[in-house]
């Protein structure tokens, strides 16, 4: 079996780096076809998504699975430059998506809970309707369609909040302000569920050996508010700054952020089986490696 990792250094790729070479992630062993597998790992140094004739070339590989790690992820950034979260976040995953059909290779794409608007106030499953509200989540739908339409064995994978030992993330600016600061404000009415990066890994890996294509909501288990989440970091990490709850009307940003992004594990439920932990273990075992 062939393997190849695209966007392998970012904060999700890394983690499959990782994972694929110990043969475990932190919740379980991943299937033994993934250690005796030919992986290749690439990154926009080796692989730019947006060149289809490059994305042409590497493919001469036949890789077995794809999955893609890559993307544009800067939310500001996007709301001022459409045309570039454009050209990686959806005409990137296009080129993909051309390229698995053709050499009839498995398509793993990761995409967001910012497809949705966050007016709901009941978890999103996977058929409901996408209505993204920023230039990053339309960017990120428009390659999700990409996907759909391009390549027939694929997998969309939705998460959120994702944090992993070799991102910036929203752990690590806490953890730093906690160490400088008495109190800090942090939003309290955007609602959704931290994810561990390396729970999400191990769980795409078990995805990808199936023939359940659609699309996957997969996140933490449980539901938080940044606050709670800011809260339980400081605790767990022996901080004494504390965290005060502000309103996203206090904290006016340029970018619109759906205020509930709960996610519905349904074909989690109805294909591997839900192992994603509760964000409050996943974050307690995380703080563990780090202090
Ligand atoms: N982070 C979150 O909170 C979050 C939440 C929901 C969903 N997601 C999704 O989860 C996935 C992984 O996110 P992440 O946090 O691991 O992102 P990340 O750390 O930003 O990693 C993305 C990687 O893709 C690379 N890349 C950018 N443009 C590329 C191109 N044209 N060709 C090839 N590679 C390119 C980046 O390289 P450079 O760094 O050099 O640009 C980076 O190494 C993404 O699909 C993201 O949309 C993330």
């Amino acid at each position: 079996m062939k393997v190849l990792v695209v966007g392998a250094n970012g904060q999700l790729g890394k983690e499959f780096q990782e994972i694929l070479r110990n043969g475990t992630a932190d919740i379980g062993k991943i299937d033994d076809c993934f250690i005796t597998a030919e992986k290749t790992y690439v990154d926009i140094d080796e692989l730019d998504i947006t060149d289809i004739q490059a994305v042409k070339k590497i493919f001469d590989k036949n890789f077995d699975i794809v999955i893609n790690c890559s993307a544009y992820t800067n939310v500001k950034g996007a709301e001022e430059d459409f045309d570039t979260a454009y050209k990686v976040n959806a005409l990137g995953a296009r080129n993909l998506a051309i390229i698995c059909s053709k050499i009839g290779a498995k398509l793993i794409h990761v995409s967001t809970d910012y497809v949705f608007d966050g007016n709901s106030n009941i978890p999103y499953t996977e058929a409901d309707i996408a209505n993204p509200q920023n230039v990053y989540g339309k960017t990120k739908l428009a390659g999700e369609n990409f996907v759909k339409e391009f390549c027939p064995k694929s997998f969309i994978i939705r998460t959120n909040w994702l944090y992993g030992k070799y991102g910036k993330n929203f752990v690590y600016t806490m953890l730093n302000l906690g160490k400088v600061k008495d109190e800090i404000n942090v939003v309290e009415d955007q609602i959704g569920t931290p994810t561990n990066a390396n729970d999400l890994a191990y769980h795409i890996l078990r995805i990808a050996l199936t023939e359940e294509y659609g699309i996957y909501h997969v996140s933490g288990n449980g539901v938080c508010s940044w606050k709670d989440f800011a809260e339980e970091i400081m605790n767990l990490s022996g901080l004494k700054c504390r965290v005060n709850g502000i309103k996203s009307s206090d904290y006016p940003e340029k970018v619109k952020r759906p205020s509930y992004s709960v996610l519905d594990h349904v074909m989690l439920r109805l294909t591997v089986g839900d192992q994603m932990r509760n964000w409050k273990d996943a974050i307690k075992s995380f703080l563990k490696g780090e202090l």
